[in-house]
């Protein structure tokens, strides 16, 4: 099914309605404050690594071409979610789209702060399965270095980081309400990580994607709550200070029994482990 493609395309472009029904100020004051019913607005310097994909081209100039998130895993390599760099989404293939760019350092995306930094080469997972959405990443890798310190670590297998209870935030500019609202601030959640069989249990296959406990991870509440939501989509899940997962899918957002679902950061580990394009050892830095 493609349903998950085409729910990342409805958000971009269901914004240009929303921005032009409602000024930016009114819609934001109107949403709840988060990623989602529980999130919060926070400053990129929380979470440095934070990026966001960008084509004004595409997507055009109101949020500053804002369409997905993305995360520094070294000062030229950026992953984001394979779906974000689909033809459906981006328009043509994603190394054609000539002004992709991720936008570093920046909290509000409407100033100047920070920078915006080309986009050199696209790799999508060739791997990446539209069916269960297992092994949604791409790997970027930028023009010119991002700022010391604009890097996190991925965990490894086995890490703490990935055990059910762990806590983790999730960072990025998309949807706070769930019915299209999209912030020009950077918001983020908090959430906990869920035991492999309670996500099985809630996606068992079905419309948007299947859990797959190889390849992906889930986290937020059963209850409903905190959530990442659509136009987050590629951005960082960290735990302990390093990456666990990238924001790949889930039934709607924040709703009971339908948790979010993430890109597992042990196995991009392990599909780019020797090639090329891996991640280099991040920089320590301020
Ligand atoms: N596919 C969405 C995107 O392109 C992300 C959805 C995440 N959903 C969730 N409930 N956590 O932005």
């Amino acid at each position: 099914m493609r349903r998950s493609i085409a729910r990342a395309l409805i958000g971009p472009l269901a914004l240009a309605a929303v921005v032009t029904a409602i000024p930016l100020a009114a819609s934001a004051s109107a949403a709840p404050a988060g990623v989602v019913v529980g999130g919060f607005p926070i400053d990129v310097s929380q979470a440095p690594w934070t990026v966001a994909l960008s084509s004004r081209d595409r997507f055009g100039r109101t949020r500053a071409g804002q369409f997905c998130g993305g995360v520094a895993v070294s000062r030229t390599t950026v992953l984001t979610a394979a779906h974000c760099m689909a033809d459906e989404v981006v328009g043509t293939p994603p190394n054609r789209v000539g002004d992709l760019k991720v936008i570093a350092s920046r909290t509000d995306l409407l100033s100047t702060e920070g920078e915006e930094i080309a986009v050199r080469d696209v790799r999508v997972n060739p791997r990446y399965d539209v069916e269960t959405n297992s092994g949604d990443f791409a790997v970027l890798t930028l023009a010119e270095p991002l700022p010391r310190g604009a890097v996190v670590a991925m965990a490894p297998k086995g890490d703490a980081a990935y055990e059910p209870g762990s806590q983790a935030l999730v960072s990025g500019w998309g949807d706070v309400t769930g019915g299209g609202a999209y912030p020009r601030h950077l918001h983020a959640a908090r959430v906990r990580v869920l035991a492999d069989d309670v996500c099985a249990r809630a996606y068992p296959g079905g419309p948007d994607g299947a859990y797959r406990a190889d390849t992906m991870l889930c986290a937020g509440d059963l209850a409903g709550g905190p959530d990442a939501c659509q136009g987050d989509s590629g951005g960082p899940l960290v735990a302990s200070g390093r990456l666990i997962g990238l924001v790949s899918w889930g039934t709607g957002c924040g709703r009971p029994g339908d948790p979010g679902v993430y890109t597992r950061v042990s196995d991009v580990l392990r599909s780019l482990g020797g090639s090329a394009a891996g991640p280099q050892r991040p920089e320590k830095g301020s």
